[in-house]
């Protein structure tokens, strides 16, 4: 019998490379992967002993993996080592269960409901406004972390953290710090008692009490209040069936974690971004200056605030929240004429695709007018990505959109920022893309220097 010809295998650092993989991927994930895929090409394979992971850069490879094969893969180990967290949420869970968790969550997150929150988005950044004072010098990042947290406690469990139920923000926020940093998922065991892993445990423990007993009150006492928690108690399967607490906590959980700090990130880029670029920030108060003239922005105003729209698209094409998405083969799978074999991993980088000069030209440029015109429509479905896609597309992209083109209008009307000079700004590639030491800006308030913004805005409008 003639043996079969060896499989083909994609190019790829050597096979003894991995504890040098490993150690410059920790170091750095977004400057290996780029130079994995400029070095190697669009498929590239990386193994250490019998696993293999699988780094595809073509926007239709991904396309491959997202949609067209999707439902050979599952999520990937990373995410399901949060599994204590997220419990069987939305953002973890498989199959039939997890179609079902999705079509029970999906009216929470239609168009008008979404749109009903515009107000509540608003009012809380004015709210923040009004304790920022002119020349003060604070952590944008953190800003928007504790507003992006006010907002999504208030759509979810209708709970006003920055008022008087402020044990669940402290739980909310105590969490988030711990689920920001994969390394330490990863390299610690969950079962380790570090005081890292004893803090997630008892705000795991904190939350999970406090989430029991809103659902008991609303079981208790049905009542529509708006948010997302009392469409989830009310949805109900074409059976009849509704959503067990248990059930229900994952969703809020998984909601409040995907939700909250995704869209936070990307504010802070994108004030990051126009910080740098005072054309672009001129011709965004242009636009805000005279579309809204001083007022807060509804819902109904955002196609009337394209550049305030593409400012976002922008700063999500160079700094995408969520960076990566890793999927587990579970069959062997073939994609670009190779095999890949039950059990591997294979991942896409949005940081990677986005960057890419074949499909943006100046690809390093925060430049919002690339989308003017049709951008969107020549570039290949995959080329950019910041929400995923197929079946498990972000189910929060529509929501997400709107609170940060809200945000941005409502804070950039009044406040600008100025960066200090000394202080780092580097991105964190963990789960998500977080700037890893915050950054730090002087706010300016644009009434309190009118006169030297005028000009500059008066110029970018001409
Ligand atoms: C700028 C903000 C956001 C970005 C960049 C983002 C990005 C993503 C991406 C890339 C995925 C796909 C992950 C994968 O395929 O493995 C995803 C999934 C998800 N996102 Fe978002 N997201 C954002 C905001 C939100 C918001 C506001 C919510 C909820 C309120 C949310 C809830 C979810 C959920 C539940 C999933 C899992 C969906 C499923 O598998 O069925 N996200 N997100």
């Amino acid at each position: 019998m003639t043996p079969s010809p060896p499989a083909k295998v994609p190019p790829g650092p050597p096979n003894d490379s991995w504890s040098g993989f490993y150690r410059d991927y920790i170091r750095d994930p977004l400057e290996y992967l780029t130079r994995l895929q400029r070095d190697f090409g669009d498929v590239v394979m990386l193994r250490a002993f019998n696993y293999r992971v699988y780094y595809l850069s073509h926007p239709d490879l991904i396309e491959q993996l997202l949609v067209t094969q999707a439902r050979k893969f599952a999520k990937g180990r990373i995410l399901k080592a949060n599994k204590r967290l997220f419990g069987n949420g939305l953002l973890i869970s498989e199959g039939d269960f997890w179609l079902r968790q999705r079509r029970l969550a999906q009216p929470a997150f239609h168009r008008a409901r979404v749109v009903s929150y515009g107000e509540t988005m608003a009012r809380f950044t004015e709210r923040l406004l009004t304790e920022w004072r002119d020349g003060e010098t604070r952590d944008i990042h953190a800003e928007m972390m504790r507003l992006t947290l006010q907002i999504v406690a208030k759509t979810l469990f209708d709970a006003d953290v920055a008022g008087d139920t402020q044990e669940v923000g402290r739980a909310l926020q105590a969490i988030t710090v711990l689920n920001s940093d994969f390394r330490r998922l990863v390299l610690t065991p969950p079962w380790l008692p570090t005081p890292t892993n004893v803090r997630a445990v008892l705000a795991t423990h904190k939350l999970n009490s406090i989430i029991y007993r809103i659902i008991a009150d609303r079981r208790t006492h049905p009542r529509d209040t708006g948010d997302r928690l009392s469409m989830l108690l009310a949805a109900q399967d074409e059976d009849g069936s509704r959503m067990t607490d248990r059930q229900l906590r994952d969703e809020t959980i998984t909601l409040f974690l995907a939700g909250h700090e995704t869209t936070a990130i990307a504010l802070s880029w994108t004030w990051w971004l126009l910080a740098q670029n005072p054309q672009a920030e001129a011709k965004l108060h242009a636009e805000l200056d005279s579309v809204l003239a001083g007022r807060s922005p509804h819902p109904e105003d955002l196609p009337r605030l394209p550049y305030t729209e593409k400012a976002i698209t922008e700063a999500l094409r160079l700094y995408p929240p969520a960076w990566g998405i890793p999927r587990m083969a579970l069959e062997d799978v073939e994609i670009a004429g190779y095999t890949v074999p039950k059990g591997s991993g294979v991942s896409v980088s949005s940081w990677v695709v986005h960057r890419d000069p074949r499909w943006f030209a100046d690809p390093l440029a925060f430049r919002p007018e690339r989308w003017d015109g049709d951008l969107q429509k020549r570039l290949p479905r995959f080329a950019y990505f910041p929400f995923g896609g197929g079946p498990r597309q972000c189910i929060g992209n529509a929501f997400a959109l709107m609170e940060a083109q809200l945000l941005l209008a409502t804070i950039a009307q009044k406040f600008r920022f100025r960066l200090i000079p000394d202080h780092p700004v580097v991105p964190q590639a963990s789960i998500t893309l977080r700037p890893k030491h915050g950054i730090r800006v002087v706010l300016e308030s644009r009434s309190a220097h009118s006169r030297e913004t005028r000009p500059a805005a008066t110029a970018a409008a001409d």
